[in-house]
């Protein structure tokens, strides 16, 4: 057995509920996605690398509860961390924080691996800013990115990130990410999420960060979701930031499409239109989609659950984000309507 092999590492994450039939309904409400599947898929492609596979999961306890599942996926992590030699400073630097969630909070901590060609496995982790309560996340992510040393930017981040007076209302910090790898790529992201917001204000969010073209940002989320107002399901910001750097050194912004398609044949379409623009190859796309479905496209929306552009440093390029769809489909909204 090859420890770093994918469909090993994702039974291991699964760990007692991997065996769990599927007619039974999910152990644990998991949002990593719609259906409540545990993992998400997604596919990331760069203009200078082989593509790369992540996987976004939830570890869920065998006693199923937002701190069992946050300890369980500790002791994932201590087991990565003896086979692959994981980087963990900087989360033992801020874990206190996160871990005293709220019983009732959606999730404490998720995680994340990415497979890149060639290489061993990587893993991340996300942590619930509102893991405490919405009021409490602004003042959790302060300490957090002090303690690693990135208050400067964060500062000049929110400036941007969030609109006048929005920051915990419309404009929420959403995950709180960190690169559990060494190297110069190794990253610590912030996440926010705009309700009610308009591409400008996306591209606004993307405008602190240097090599991002502001304009850029906008037109791609008015081809991704074709609306001027996504007053569903809200756009997505991330910044990368940097120690000893005075503002964020990357942005992405992730259109959460599904919600704004009839269904995935039109998501699919878009999709390809984008990776068009940015000169990527199709054909893997179409693999990724086919491992995943169980469906014709046009049976359902969200098998493409949102598509992402990401500028400046480590690797610009595009994301898209496949759902297992294992407990269930959404209908198509044009049958709905
Ligand atoms: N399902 C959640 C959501 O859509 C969390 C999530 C999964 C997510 N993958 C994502 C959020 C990619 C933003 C981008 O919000």
């Amino acid at each position: 057995m090859d420890p770093g092999d994918p469909a090993e590492l994702l039974k291991d994450l699964l760990g007692p509920h991997g065996d769990r039939p599927l007619s039974k309904s999910p152990a644990w409400p998991s949002e990593v996605a719609d259906d409540n599947s545990p993992v998400e898929f997604s596919v990331a492609w760069n203009q200078t690398e082989p593509p790369s596979l992540r996987i976004l999961a939830e570890v869920i306890d065998a006693a199923p509860g937002v701190h069992a599942n946050m300890a369980s996926t500790y002791d994932f992590l201590d087991r990565q961390t003896a086979r692959h030699g994981l980087r963990t400073d900087r989360l033992d630097a801020v874990r206190d924080l996160f871990g005293a969630a709220c019983p009732d909070a959606a999730f404490a901590l998720w995680c994340s691996l990415v497979f890149r060609s060639g290489r061993r496995p990587e893993f991340k982790v996300y942590f619930n800013p509102e893991a405490q309560g919405v009021h409490r996340s602004p003042g959790l992510v302060a300490e957090a990115l002090t303690r690693l040393g990135l208050a400067a930017s964060y500062r000049a981040m929110l400036d941007h990130a969030a609109r006048p007076g929005e920051l915990g209302r419309l404009d929420r910090l959403s995950f709180f990410a960190l690169d559990l790898h060494d190297g110069p790529q190794s990253r610590v992201k912030l996440y926010v999420s705009h309700h009610d917001a308009q591409p400008r204000d996306a591209a606004r969010a993307a405008a602190v960060v240097d090599e991002v073209h502001a304009a850029e940002v906008a037109e791609f989320c008015a081809l991704a979701g074709r609306v001027g107002l996504f007053t569903g399901r809200p756009l997505v910001s991330s910044y990368t930031l940097t120690e000893g750097l005075a503002r964020p050194t990357g942005y992405s912004v992730y259109v959460p499409i599904r919600g704004y398609v009839g269904d995935d044949r039109e998501a699919r379409e878009r999709v390809l239109e984008l990776m068009s623009r940015y000169d990527l190859d199709h054909d893997l796309l179409d693999r990724a989609i086919d491992a995943v479905a169980r469906r014709p496209l046009e049976q359902g929306a969200g098998l493409i659950a949102h598509v992402a552009l990401r500028l400046g440093r480590p690797r610009p390029g595009l994301t898209v984000y496949l759902s297992a769809e294992a407990y269930g489909v959404a209908s198509p909204t044009h049958l709905a309507a």
